[in-house]
């Protein structure tokens, strides 16, 4: 099938199936879906909440309308939560089993350490989770509601992490689940160029001599010649991107 793109040495056609079948892997360690997360059933979904952990408008409102009362009054023995910090929950009436409370960042034009705050409220949460076992994290887009933060900057800044996060902890799945079509488009827009500058970074290091590097989920890079892969010859991974999904295929409801 590869040799039809064009011609290989045996070695490079095993390298670039090798390659090809790992990447592919990537596709199903984060999704973007389209969703409302109080009917997520993946094992802990994340709240995006304020300091005081004692409920709001939005997400966190919603969860804490479908969890019930029991939610809030676990929440006061929490005694609140700094901005970027996690604290984690029972889930009471949702349908997974626990709930992870985080606090983004307001904006406030970026100079004010928002994005290094976003991420650290993906990376506590999927650690919390990870402490307990969880192997699926369902995440809404923090901050980028009531706390105004751009969504495609925030989607940048949490697919980043993730994947940082992913590639030490390759059997978690992570989902972030999009409220609205605006929310879904941006994440895509983010991963296509973050899966790009991986991929680009993956041929740069195969190029280097790189051997059997992980430099993220399901990725391993093999040498591969750069111009191959940006090259008149390199359509087939370009291809790929092309074809490359965006997320497990899931209707508004279903999450
Ligand atoms: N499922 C998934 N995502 C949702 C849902 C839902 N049921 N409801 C809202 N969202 C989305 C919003 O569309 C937005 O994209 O969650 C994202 C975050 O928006 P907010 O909930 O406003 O959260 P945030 O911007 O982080 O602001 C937090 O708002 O709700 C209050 O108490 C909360 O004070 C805190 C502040």
């Amino acid at each position: 099938m590869l040799c039809k793109y064009f011609p290989l040495k045996f070695e490079q056609f095993l390298n670039a199936v090798c390659f090809s079948a790992l990447f592919c892997e990537v596709t199903f360690m984060l999704f973007i879906v389209l969703g409302d997360i109080t009917r997520s059933h993946a094992d802990a979904i994340v709240n995006a909440a304020n300091t005081s952990l004692l409920g709001g408008s939005g997400v966190d409102g919603a969860i804490h309308r479908a969890a019930g009362p029991e939610l809030l009054a676990e929440c006061r023995t929490l005694h609140g939560c700094e901005t970027g910090q996690a604290k984690l929950t029972a889930a009471y009436r949702l349908p997974c089993r626990y709930v992870i409370h985080t606090a983004g960042p307001i904006w406030r034009g970026g100079g004010h350490g928002e994005a290094s705050l976003l991420a650290a409220c993906y990376r506590n949460s999927l650690a919390l989770a990870a402490e307990h076992g969880c192997r699926s994290v369902d995440f809404p887009s923090i901050s980028t509601g009531v706390y105004g933060y751009p969504v495609l900057q925030a989607a940048h800044v949490a697919l980043k992490a993730i994947m940082d996060f992913l590639r030490d902890h390759p059997d978690m799945d992570v989902r972030i689940v999009c409220h609205g079509e605006d929310t879904l488009h941006a994440y895509q827009l983010a991963k296509r160029c973050n899966e790009k500058r991986v991929m680009a970074q993956a041929v740069e290091w195969g190029r280097r001599g790189a051997r059997l590097n992980a430099i993220a989920p399901g990725i391993i890079v093999t040498p591969l010649a750069l111009d191959e892969f940006n090259g008149p010859r390199g359509e087939f991974y370009q291809d790929m991107f092309a074809r490359y999904p965006a997320g497990r295929p899931g209707t508004a409801d279903e999450v």
